[in-house]
């Protein structure tokens, strides 16, 4: 995600910038800038692609003096890695820095005609739209307060204008903003972690809320401008600590977050009243879509398992669309053909795997149309498809993916709910499935929450255990196999997925009780069959596991029943019980759970 950093006071404003977006590096970023007031209150702007290091080298040819400043590290979700659509923006008298999604910046943009825009950011429109309601007489916080009444979306924001030299306004809706109070110097940053060294003072800002920042201090106000008299906390912990949200490891900080997240993933792309789905993104025309009869979905690992779960339910919106879902390293060197009118979604948290890249340029040369689903802004091959979609799950630091999986499976699912418009597909599941997806991300926070402890106990339980097997049916079938992964590729413990109705080709021979079964049961069609497969691996002394969302008795060893008005989307709440598990059983065992052995968080070689 974005890092924000703000300072107003005694020091050089530069150095305590820098210090602190070197402590949000964590967070994932591909440019950085700052802006200061000099005393002589003249602005000065840095900003660069990369590293934090190439604006250390820019800020070494033309060092910053002043006292008053903010900084910002950019994850790009509007607009690509490029210096001119990296924060601080600065139009008019407004300098400006962002985290967040504007999701109504485009109607913003045609209200504020009189400005020339340099970047392709929805920030630089946010910082249009405060100028404009910058006018004499006016106050930068009432400008502040204005403009941001008129906003969708979500935003975290630090601004300063040269006509307010010794103030920074900072306003936040739900993307966090703390508010260091020190000794005659005030420190702001999204992340707590950027405060630690200067002050454990703060005031954590609420939704909704602006806050007037100088040396002296902070007021805060609502945006009616009613003064408010805010608590002041105590930051605890360290720097590494803080950067995991207080989690152990950043593993669960992403299984947990993935309510968040999906909010962003969600965000502006689904009409729940009207139960319709858009994606930006896809560049294909109308005709385009309405044409596709075939589409191939690439990607490895967990990337792939989230491609074979969309499949299911793609065939089920689009009738008339047959789909096929291929493991890039295997795809690649195939002498594979795709029928006219096909269409490839190529997945890919990083966009940097190898084999998917590969596939991404052989599939290009057949003239084939290219969509990324991709969480990396930026990216290789964000950068080379012909179209796509970025999932914005935010940085996703530890190399088991989780939050990136949900994500591209949703992206996936509403690419298809789009398509089903196209193709006369089945109206009534689309708008059932937009209205699971408007209610996802608090069902995913609700079932983290209520089985938390359980599924701990339960990994507890089977911790020394050395093999298992993942059984799933349907679109139960494709979280098995990533629940086996998850397992595997943190715990070391020797899993397998495998769709139940196959045991009793082959797998049934090894169930003793050496083994556990994990069981992802849906409360669907083939529920009867499902327990069929459990009671064939009982009946062999097996011992199985539940993880179900059906109400009714099931003979199993352990069971986790989870309670949700969501039953088609059900797949992805049983995964987060997988991923919990999985990160329980790994902590158990005493292993590295965000940098597995052997392991790397893009595999960029095949
Ligand atoms: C998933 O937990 C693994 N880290 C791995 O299988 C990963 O999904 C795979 O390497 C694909 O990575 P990508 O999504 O960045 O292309």
């Amino acid at each position: 995600m974005c890092g924000i950093v703000g300072y107003v006071g005694k020091r050089t404003a530069q150095n305590v910038l820098v210090n602190g977006l070197k402590r949000l590096e964590y967070r994932g970023y591909d440019s950085a800038g700052i802006a200061t007031l000099d005393d002589e209150d003249n602005p000065h702007v840095a900003r660069s692609v990369g590293k934090i290091a190439e604006l250390e080298n820019v800020l070494l040819a033309k060092p910053h003096e002043g006292h008053l400043g903010i900084g910002h590290t950019r994850w790009a979700t509007h607009g690509g890695v490029t210096v001119s659509n990296a924060h601080p923006h600065h139009v008019g008298n407004i300098y400006l820095v962002h985290n967040g999604i504007i999701e109504n910046y485009k109607e913003l943009k045609e209200s504020l005609s009189g400005y020339k825009f340099n970047s392709d950011t929805d920030t630089e429109v946010l910082a249009a739209l405060i100028d404009k309601n910058y006018t004499k007489g006016v106050s930068l916080k009432d400008a502040v307060a204005k403009a941001v009444k008129q906003v969708r979306g979500t935003y975290g924001i630090a601004v300063f204008s040269p006509n307010e030299p010794d103030t920074i306004v900072v306003a936040r809706l739900g993307s966090p903003l703390i508010i260091g109070i020190g000794n005659d110097e005030t420190i702001i940053a999204s992340d707590a972690s950027a405060l630690l060294g200067y002050t454990r003072e703060a005031i954590y800002l609420n939704d909704g809320e602006i806050a007037v920042c100088t040396g002296k201090g902070a007021e805060v106000f609502n945006l009616n401008l009613k003064h408010l008299n805010p608590n002041h906390e105590t930051i605890e912990g360290d720097v590494e600590q803080i950067q995991k949200g207080g989690y152990d490891h950043f593993l669960l900080k992403e299984i947990m977050d993935q309510a968040t997240t999906l909010h962003n993933t969600l965000s502006g792309r689904i009409d729940p009243a009207n139960g319709t789905m858009h994606l930006g993104g896809p560049n294909l025309t109308a005709e385009e879509m309405r044409n596709i009869n075939h589409v191939v979905i690439v990607g490895c690992g967990t990337a792939y398992y989230a491609g074979l779960l969309a499949s299911y339910y793609m065939e089920q919106l689009v009738p008339d669309l047959t789909t096929e879902v291929v493991v890039a390293s295997e795809y690649r060197y195939r002498s594979f053909h795709l029928p006219k009118n096909s269409v490839a979604l190529i997945v890919s948290q990083s966009g940097e795997t190898a084999d998917t890249l590969a596939c991404l340029r052989e599939i290009k040369k057949r003239g084939v149309k290219t969509l990324g689903i991709v969480n990396v802004v930026g990216s290789t091959i964000a950068r080379e498809v012909d179209g796509g979609t970025y999932v914005h799950a935010g940085p996703e630091i530890s190399v088991a993916s989780t939050k990136a999986f949900t994500a591209q499976v949703v992206a996936m699912v509403m690419f298809a709910g789009m398509l089903a418009g196209y193709h006369g597909g089945n109206v009534e599941l689309v708008s059932k499935i937009t209205n699971e997806l408007a209610i996802l991300p608090k069902e995913i926070e609700k079932v983290l929450r209520t089985h938390h402890d359980e599924i701990k106990a339960l990994a507890k339980k089977y911790v020394k255990y050395n093999d298992a097997l993942y059984l799933g049916r349907d679109t139960a079938y494709p979280i098995a196999l990533e629940g086996a992964l998850k397992l595997k590729e943190i715990s070391y413990v020797h899993a397998e997925g495998y769709p139940s109705g196959e045991l009793k080709h082959g797998p049934i021979a090894l169930v003793d009780d050496t083994f556990f079964e994990i069981f992802d049961i849906i409360d669907n069609w083939l529920f009867d069959k499902s327990i069929g497969g459990l009671h064939e691996v009982r009946a062999r002394g097996g011992k199985t596991i539940v993880f179900t969302n059906s109400k009714a008795d099931i003979e199993t060893d352990d069971i986790v029943r989870i309670k949700s008005k969501i039953t088609i989307l059900a797949p992805l709440l049983l995964n987060t019980l997988q991923q919990l598990f999985a990160y329980y059983v790994a902590v158990g065992r005493g292993n590295d759970v965000d940098q597995p052995r052997n392991l790397a968080k893009s595999v960029t070689v095949e």
